[in-house]
């Protein structure tokens, strides 16, 4: 019963290739659009970072970057009745709440982290704050030891992103003149957690090649031994924010092969061996590239010399996000979110009620739009990952919700996805029933072992959670 076919592809009047079966739903993709002034231009990114740092300010104002302000939770607090402590929840249960401060934070401002594994089975969590990386354990009791911090290279941004190659955190920002760090994690691993240690600069290498340090994401592709500075200012430069390649043979020397440009800006991407059923590109190395307008797919296996295989939007796209593969070793769907279409009230998602899009990437040539699912909790969705058939999304003031998608495969309209579980990082907006703002939840992290979810969160810190069933 897999590769159910939904609907036959039929040319528009345009000339472009729509498929008919999903317009029921609202939503069809669209291939090699027209070129958008206001994407390329970057006004409409602006118009959302603008939008996030007028929501920052006003929390600022009000108090809710104050750490102190935020009770910790040191003991394993359960979820009964729909409630763990003052959080919200179902089916996750609340482990620890450090507060940024105890993080050694002192802007107290949140945003991306990633989890790194020791040879010997301890589980750091890196957690980005405005004013640096900060490092983790998280115990086998689900409380966790703060172990000491990588400060800013430049100056405070809450734009920094954190992806783990092998045995090192590879942190990039939006801060001028930053550039992106590579810290040895084994560094932690004779750390006194009784004394926290403020690593200097120099205890990190540093890839300087960016036009102006600044990079919006970063990525990574541990097998081909890279990682990837995405949405890199300006826009004029040479590699047109695209994909900017970084060669991480040797992390403590590291060099950029080349970029690529064609479709201009890449606000995040993923990046893997090709494993699928699209035979002629088999062992090819591709980023999913998640481009503003478009999902845009590339085959970058010669760096000096890349391509875009396919550039499609669908309807009601607002901003193109962030997304992830469901399966990277058979690479058949993939989930996608937009971020400023509860926003902006555009597509399905108009009525404050956040939406994934599934695709069906069985073709890398023309991909499609085969389904998407719906959240039952208004907020606006932002990263999500994919880990063993389980998605989990930050969504915000919604807070951490994961979701079964192992039935996409057999029924890739998502009617079969269901939300299995939630914890909500962000009590302000329970009474008024959710809330359209860049407030809560930026990002998780799901691959450790013990089952532990980290989430870190904008105003309060890292939350330990963890599945119930
Ligand atoms: C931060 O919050 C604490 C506890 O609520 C309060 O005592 C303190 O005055 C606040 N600090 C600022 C700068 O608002
Ligand atoms: C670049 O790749 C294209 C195929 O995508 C190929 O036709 C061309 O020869 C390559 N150019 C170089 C200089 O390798």
């Amino acid at each position: 019963m897999k590769s159910v076919i939904l609907a036959a592809a039929v040319t528009t009047l345009l000339g472009q290739v729509s498929n008919a079966a999903v317009a029921t739903l609202g939503v069809t993709e669209i291939y090699n659009p027209p070129v958008q002034e206001k994407y390329t231009s970057g006004a409409v990114h602006m118009s959302i970072m603008n939008a996030k740092e007028s929501t920052w300010a006003r929390q600022k104002a009000a108090g809710a970057f104050n750490s102190s302000a935020y009770t910790p939770v040191i003991s394993f607090t359960p979820c009964v009745n729909g409630k763990a402590g003052e959080y919200r929840c179902n089916n996750i249960d609340l482990y620890s709440f450090t507060p940024h401060e105890l993080l050694g934070s002192q802007t107290g401002e949140g945003s991306s982290s990633w989890g790194w594994t020791s040879p010997d089975g301890r589980e750091i969590i890196i957690v980005a704050q405005a004013d640096g990386a900060a490092f983790a354990e998280v115990n086998p009791d689900g409380s966790v030891t703060y172990l000491g911090r990588l400060p800013k290279q430049s100056s405070n941004s809450i734009w920094r992103e954190i992806r783990v190659y092998k045995s090192y955190a590879v942190i990039g920002s939006e801060a001028s003149n930053h550039g992106i760090q590579i810290f040895d994690l084994r560094q932690l691993l004779t750390v006194d957690p009784a004394q926290p240690k403020t690593f200097a600069l120099t205890d990190a290498a540093l890839f300087k090649g960016l036009p102006t340090g600044r990079t919006h994401n970063v990525v990574v592709n541990e097998e081909k031994e890279y990682a990837v500075s995405v949405g890199a200012s300006p826009r004029t430069d040479a590699c047109k924010s695209g994909l900017i390649f970084i060669d991480l043979k040797d992390p403590a020397n590291p060099t950029s092969p080349g970029c690529a440009p064609q479709d201009g800006y890449v606000h995040d991407a993923q990046c893997i061996v090709y494993r699928g059923p699209d035979a002629k590109y088999n062992g090819r190395d591709i980023c999913y590239g998640y481009n503003e307008d478009t999902l845009t797919i590339y085959d970058v296996t010669d760096k000096t010399n890349t391509s875009v295989i396919s550039r499609t939007t669908y309807t009601g796209a607002s901003y193109t996000h962030q997304g992830w593969v469901l399966d990277p070793l058979n690479q058949e769907y993939l989930l996608l979110d937009d971020e400023y279409d509860e926003y902006d009230k555009v597509g399905p998602a108009r009525d404050g009620y956040p939406v994934t899009y599934i695709w069906d990437i069985k073709s890398l040539e023309q991909p499609v739009v085969s389904g998407y699912y719906k959240s039952g909790q208004k907020s606006i969705d932002h990263n999500q990952y994919i880990h063993e058939g389980k998605a989990y999304q930050s969504n915000y003031a919604a807070g951490l919700r994961v979701l079964d998608v192992s039935s996409i495969p057999s029924d890739p309209t998502g009617n079969g996805v269901k939300e299995i579980g939630f914890f909500d990082v962000y009590p302000e907006d329970d009474a008024s029933g959710g809330l359209i703002d860049f407030v809560g939840t930026w990002s998780s992290y799901s691959a450790f072992k013990s089952g532990y979810l980290a989430i870190n969160t904008i105003e309060r810190g890292l939350f330990i959670v963890k599945l119930q069933n």
